[in-house]
């Protein structure tokens, strides 16, 4: 039988272990660098190689808007993240779609993000205190991972602390491609929706000095502002993108450096290693483990193969990650790995507009771990940690840890 005879494989694949991607990645890579997978809402094309995935990723022929005619969404009923036709300005290619990203982009500068460092170290600092008054063992996912990504976001967005729960239910929902039935999804959209409209309103009335002010008085090249819808779109795509992926990404790193204890030694030994193990573990778990769709609507060249008009194919960062081609001893985590070509921001029109954020949020909370918690380790075996279910991103349910 030949490949394209057999079954699609089911997707996403099983972890080995929290800390393991699927067996099926390396297999993939070497054997069926173009391999058929079945997601819920029909069959695509899953990529598993570093240059196939990062040349794709960046190409803009291939469409991130899955409410195209043919493409195929991860659930059978569409109501998952990537199927919701967003605003045509952010889902799509092109002129419309540049423009945001530049008026959006223009919050995430380098100066901003150095005055951020002392705000970001207060909230470490403080979740970091009430955890240890609750004391060990403790839950570090859900009591710093978690709590520090969605105190930034609503502080960006310049909604109240208090409300920062009722986003973090909005988030979870709109992550989550499985647990959530339609209604349920929808009920939440049109919560966060009426929210933020009136949240925009106040800003309209008056502005401060947040991200969604910043965009209601900007103009465009062509001197035109940001129509509603567009901020409302924004500060969906913010929430959705920026929070869980940070808090992930903060739990999976702490428990890498936990799970072997020598690199969380090395870093205490010296903590110049803090940039590029903020690196190592993002090359190490691409947050979005299930991988970028994307939809072609012409026949493309990729690697040796065409993927043909009309497939809907699925980048695997993760897999892309550990390309043994491109990353020596790719299955190590080597903490002053350099140069790191990981593509866990993505590559192109639509890489990561908050990754600068993102650095800054992990290497904070790292510097803040090590210097409050030095004697950190986890209170299971690592054997025990376990992945949630039925997520884009790859999120530990908890991280039990003492000091
Ligand atoms: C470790 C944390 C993060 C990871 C791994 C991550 C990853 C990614 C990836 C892979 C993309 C590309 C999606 C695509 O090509 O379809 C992306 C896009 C994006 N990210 Fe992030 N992200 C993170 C944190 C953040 C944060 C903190 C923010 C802002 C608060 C943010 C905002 C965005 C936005 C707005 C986009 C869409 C850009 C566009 O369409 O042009 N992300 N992110």
């Amino acid at each position: 039988m030949s490949v394209d005879d057999a079954a699609p494989l089911s997707y996403p694949f099983p972890w080995q272990s929290a800390l393991e991607p699927p067996a099926e990645f390396a297999e993939l890579r070497e054997g069926c660098p173009h391999a058929r997978i079945a997601v819920g809402g029909g069959e695509m094309t899953l990529l598993t190689r570093y240059a196939d995935v990062r040349t794709v990723t960046g190409d803009p022929r291939f469409s991130r808007d899955l409410s195209a005619e043919g493409a195929v969404g991860l659930n059978a009923d569409g109501t998952d993240l990537y199927s919701q036709s967003e605003s045509k300005s952010m889902a799509s290619a092109g002129e419309a779609h540049e423009q945001w990203r530049r008026m959006v982009s223009r919050w995430f500068t380098a100066k901003r993000m150095t005055a951020l460092r002392p705000e970001i170290e207060q909230m470490a600092e403080e979740l970091i205190d009430a955890m240890v008054e609750r004391g060990a063992p403790a839950d570090l996912s859900a009591l710093l991972a978690f709590p520090l990504p969605i105190r930034v976001i609503c502080s960006m967005l310049g909604v109240p602390d208090e409300d920062k729960d009722r986003f973090a239910h909005w988030s979870n929902v709109m992550m989550n491609f499985s647990r959530f039935s339609k209604e349920e999804t929808a009920a939440s959209t049109a919560e966060f929706d009426a929210y933020m409209l009136g949240h925009i309103e106040a800003k309209r009335r008056e502005p401060a000095d947040d991200i969604i002010s910043n965009l209601i008085v900007q103009t465009d090249a062509a001197g035109h502002r940001m129509a509603g819808a567009d901020l409302l779109e924004t500060a969906k795509a913010l929430l959705a993108a920026g929070y869980e992926t940070t808090a992930n990404s903060i739990g999976k790193m702490t428990a890498f450096l936990l799970a072997d204890r020598s690199r969380w030694e090395a870093l205490l030994a010296d903590p110049s290693l803090i940039r590029t193990t903020v690196e190592e573990a993002l090359r190490f778990d691409a947050q979005l483990g299930l991988g970028l769709p994307r939809f072609i609507s012409e026949d493309v060249k990729v690697g040796d193969a065409v993927v043909p008009a009309g497939t809907t194919v699925m980048l695997s960062m993760a897999a892309a990650n550990r390309d043994t081609t491109v990353f020596e001893r790719a299955d190590e985590m080597v903490l002053d790995r350099s140069p790191n070509p990981h593509i866990s921001f993505g590559v192109g029109p639509h890489s990561c507009v908050g990754q600068a954020l993102a650095r800054t949020e992990m290497a904070v909370v790292l510097e803040v771990m090590l210097r409050r918690l030095p004697e950190l380790e986890l209170a299971v075996p690592v054997e025990e940690l376990q992945l949630d279910d039925g997520l884009i991103v790859t999120a530990l349910t908890a991280l039990p840890v003492r000091w």
